[in-house]
């Protein structure tokens, strides 16, 4: 027996955000090319809006409701993470995993956008740029941090419970478990193709955008007191 537990709109997502997140973090160490970075991050972030939005009106698994995250059902889990498997949707510690990935990415997006915004908006109540780029990398490595537990959870899932089917389920929408389908209703389908339009509407419009001058300056600033540092020194 199989139940679609990940209808369309999940694994679009999903393949959508391990490919942009990848190329926005790569992106992100090339000076020369900070537009696509800009444009590749703008992407994941409204990705990730949407799959918030998602989570509160999805279907069946992909709805936060259906999300076991209760430290009862961690203990569990991992009291039973070798003789039992009985998770449809994520697990309790995929569910974690998940929705950290989700409030991180989104955190990051939000903190890459202020590092574009100029230094007079009021967006600068937050204050001190340095500050501010410093939390962007941050968070940006405790997503790629997040995304290597991830990997490390859906290959050992599929060692140790290979007959559940959770690895492929990210490509076909199935796991080999007795449940009911997901199922999408009109409104869920609607909302889903503006979820693979406005994204992109997004990576064109953020390819434009310029890191802010202040930004600029408390580089240039930093740069001139590393260099009278170095001739006191001398
Ligand atoms: C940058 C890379 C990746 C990111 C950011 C990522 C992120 C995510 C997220 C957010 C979900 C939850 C989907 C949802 O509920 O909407 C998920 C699920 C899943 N991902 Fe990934 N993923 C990445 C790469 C991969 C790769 C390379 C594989 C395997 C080949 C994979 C396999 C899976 C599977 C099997 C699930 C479903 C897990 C379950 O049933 O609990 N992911 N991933
Ligand atoms: C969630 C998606 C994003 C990821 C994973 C990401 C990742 C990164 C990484 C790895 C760096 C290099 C940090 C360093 O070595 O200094 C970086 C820098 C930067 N990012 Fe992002 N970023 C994202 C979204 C954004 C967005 C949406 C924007 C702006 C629209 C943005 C603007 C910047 C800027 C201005 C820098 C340069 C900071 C510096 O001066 O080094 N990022 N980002």
């Amino acid at each position: 027996m199989k139940t679609l537990v990940w209808t369309l709109p999940t694994r679009i997502f999903h393949w959508l955000l391990a490919l942009s997140f990848t190329t926005a973090y790569i992106l992100g160490d090339f000076d020369d090319l900070k537009n696509y970075h800009f444009a590749f991050g703008a992407f994941v972030g409204v990705l990730i809006i949407f799959r918030i939005l998602f989570g509160l009106i999805g279907p069946k698994y992909s709805n936060f409701r259906d999300f076991p995250i209760g430290l009862n059902h961690q203990k569990a889990f991992v009291k039973n993470y070798f003789s039992k498997d009985n998770y449809v949707g994520h697990n309790p510690a995929a569910a974690l995993v998940m929705l950290s990935i989700l409030l991180v990415g989104l955190f990051c997006g939000i903190s890459g956008y202020l590092l574009t915004v100029d230094g007079n908006n009021a967006f600068n109540i937050i204050g001190n740029n340095e500050w501010l780029e410093e939390a962007h990398e941050v968070l940006a490595n405790v997503f790629l941090g997040l995304v290597i537990m991830h990997l490390v959870g859906v290959f050992s899932d599929a060692v140790f419970h290979w007959k559940t089917g959770t690895l492929t389920s990210i490509f076909n929408g199935y796991k080999n478990v007795e449940a009911e389908n997901a199922k999408l209703n009109i409104f869920q389908k609607a909302f889903s193709i503006l979820w693979f339009i406005i994204p992109f509407i997004f990576l064109y419009l953020a390819f434009g955008l310029q890191e802010n001058k202040s930004q600029e300056n408390s580089k240039y600033k930093n740069e001139r007191s590393r260099h009278d540092d170095d001739d006191d020194d001398d």
